[in-house]
C-alpha cells in the first residue's frame, strides 16, 4: 500500500511555502563571493580586521602544512593537539576565567553550555532578543525556559523569585547582535547572585571589541572570573576565524569534556584554525587603537545616518542598526547597496527579536577610512 503523500506533494508544499515567503518579502538568496572582491564589508563580523592579517594566515598555513585540512575526528577520539591546547590558555588567560573549552563554531558551544548546566528541575531565564543559537540551547535542554523582556533586569528578578529552590541559570547575549546594545549584565549578575542563579553570558559581538584589552562584555562589567559567571564566544568575529567557547571555572569545563554532546559528537575545530584564531587573540589583545578608531566609527555612523532622518540604533559595541519601513524594502535596500559595492546586513523576520525589518551594519576597523565614510553616503543615497 502507497503512502497517501508522494514525493511530488512534498516537494509541491515546499514550493508553496518559498511562494509565501516571497509574498512577504521573506526570500533568502546566495549571492556569489569572489576572493579579493573590492566590497566594501558592512555585513560580515571582521571587526578588527583580522581575518586576512597576515601573522594569522601565516600562523594557520603552518598548521595547515603540519595537521593537514581537518581534526580528522572529535579531540577525545583523535587526540588533542597543541594548536587546540595554546589556544584554549591563551582564550582564558584573556578572558580571566579559569579554562576555556573550544567548540567547532559558536553556536555549538551555545547549544552544549545551556545543556550542560541544566540539571533536573533547573529554570532557564532567558532574554527576548537572545541569539537562535541560545533560544535552541535552551530547547534542546529541555528545561523550563522563561523568557523576559529584553533587558528588564526586574523581569529577571521576578522569575527567579517565582521558582524559589531550583536551580536556575540566567541566558543572556552581552552585546546584542541585531540591535548592538549591551545588557545590564552588572545588575544582572546581582540578580542572579542573590537568587543562587547562575549567569551565561554570549560575548560573541563583544569579544574583542570592548572591555580591557578587548576581553569583552563580560570583562567591561567587572566580571571576569566570577565563578557564577560562564562566558560563551564564537571564534569568527573580531578573531576573524571560526570556533566557539566556553570559559569558566575548571570544573564545568571537565564536566562539558566528559559530557558535552556537542563537544564529543562533533569532529574538532581544524588545527589549523585554532593556530590562526590564536595568532588572531594576540593581535586582538593588544589592539586598543582598532576600538578606538572602531567607537570613532559607530559614532559617526550614528550622526551621518541620523543627520539624514534614517533611524539608528544607539551602538554600545560596533553593531549599528537602521530601521526598514519593511521587509522588501529592507532588501532592496541592500542589494541597491550591494550593486554600488557595499554590503551591508539586512534583517528581517524570523531573524530579528521585533516584527521590525532593518539593515544592520557591522563595523570593521579592517576596512579603509574613506571607503567606510563612501559607504555610509551609499546607505544614504539608496535609503528607501
Ligand atoms: C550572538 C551570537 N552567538 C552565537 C553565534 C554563532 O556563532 P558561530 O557563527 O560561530 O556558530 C552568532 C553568530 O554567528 C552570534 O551572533
Amino acid at each position: 500500500m502507497g503512502r497517501d503523500v508522494t514525493v511530488a506533494d512534498w516537494l509541491a508544499a515546499l514550493d508553496r511555502r518559498a511562494e509565501l515567503r516571497a509574498k512577504a518579502g521573506l526570500t533568502r538568496r546566495l549571492h556569489p563571493r569572489a576572493a579579493g572582491d573590492a566590497v566594501v564589508d558592512l555585513a560580515g563580523n571582521d571587526y578588527l580586521g583580522l581575518a586576512t592579517h597576515p601573522e594569522v594566515t601565516a600562523a594557520a598555513a603552518g598548521a595547515l602544512s603540519a595537521y593537514g585540512l581537518g581534526a580528522t575526528g572529535s579531540r577525545l577520539v583523535r587526540g588533542s593537539t597543541d594548536a587546540h591546547h595554546a589556544l584554549e590558555d591563551r582564550l582564558a588567560d584573556w578572558l580571566g576565567a579559569d579554562r576555556a573549552l573550544v567548540f567547532s563554531s559558536g553556536y555549538l558551544a551555545n547549544l552544549g553550555a545551556v545543556r550542560a548546566l541544566v540539571q533536573p528541575r533547573t529554570l532557564l531565564v532567558s532574554d527576548a532578543h537572545n541569539h537562535a543559537s541560545l533560544i535552541d540551547g535552551c530547547r534542546i535542554s529541555g528545561a523550563e525556559t522563561v523568557v523576559t523582556p529584553h533587558a528588564d533586569v526586574q523581569a529577571v528578578a521576578d522569575a527567579l523569585a517565582a521558582a524559589p529552590g531550583r536551580p536556575a541559570v540566567v541566558v543572556t547575549e552581552s552585546v546584542f547582535s541585531v540591535d548592538g546594545d549591551l545588557a545590564p549584565l552588572a545588575r544582572l549578575h546581582v540578580v542572579a547572585r542573590r537568587h543562587g542563579a547562575l549567569l551565561l553570558v554570549d560575548d560573541a559581538h563583544a569579544l574583542g571589541v570592548i572591555g580591557p584589552a578587548g576581553a569583552g562584555g563580560v570583562a567591561a562589567a567587572g566580571l571576569a572570573g566570577e565563578p557564577d559567571v560562564l562566558v560563551t564566544a564564537t571564534l569568527s568575529k573580531a578573531l576573524g576565524g571560526a570556533g566557539g567557547v566556553v570559559a569558566g571555572p575548571a570544573e564545568f569545563v571537565r564536566h562539558l569534556v566528559e559530557t558535552g554532546r556537542t563537544f564529543i559528537f562533533d569532529t574538532a575545530l581544524p588545527p589549523a584554525v585554532a593556530a590562526g584564531v590564536s595568532a588572531a587573540v594576540r593581535l586582538a589583545r593588544s589592539g586598543d587603537d582598532l576600538r578606538t578608531e572602531l567607537a570613532d566609527r559607530a559614532a559617526l555612523a550614528v550622526r551621518r545616518l541620523g543627520a539624514a532622518g534614517l533611524t539608528v540604533s544607539t551602538p554600545d559595541a560596533a553593531v549599528v542598526s537602521v530601521t526598514a519601513p519593511g521587509p522588501e524594502a529592507a532588501s532592496a535596500w541592500a542589494a541597491d547597496c550591494r550593486d554600488r559595492g557595499v554590503a551591508v546586513g539586512c534583517f528581517r523576520p524570523p531573524s530579528t527579536p521585533d516584527s521590525r525589518s532593518r539593515l544592520r551594519l557591522t563595523i570593521s576597523a579592517g576596512v579603509a577610512r574613506a571607503d567606510f565614510e563612501r559607504a555610509l553616503d551609499v546607505i544614504v543615497e539608496c535609503a528607501p
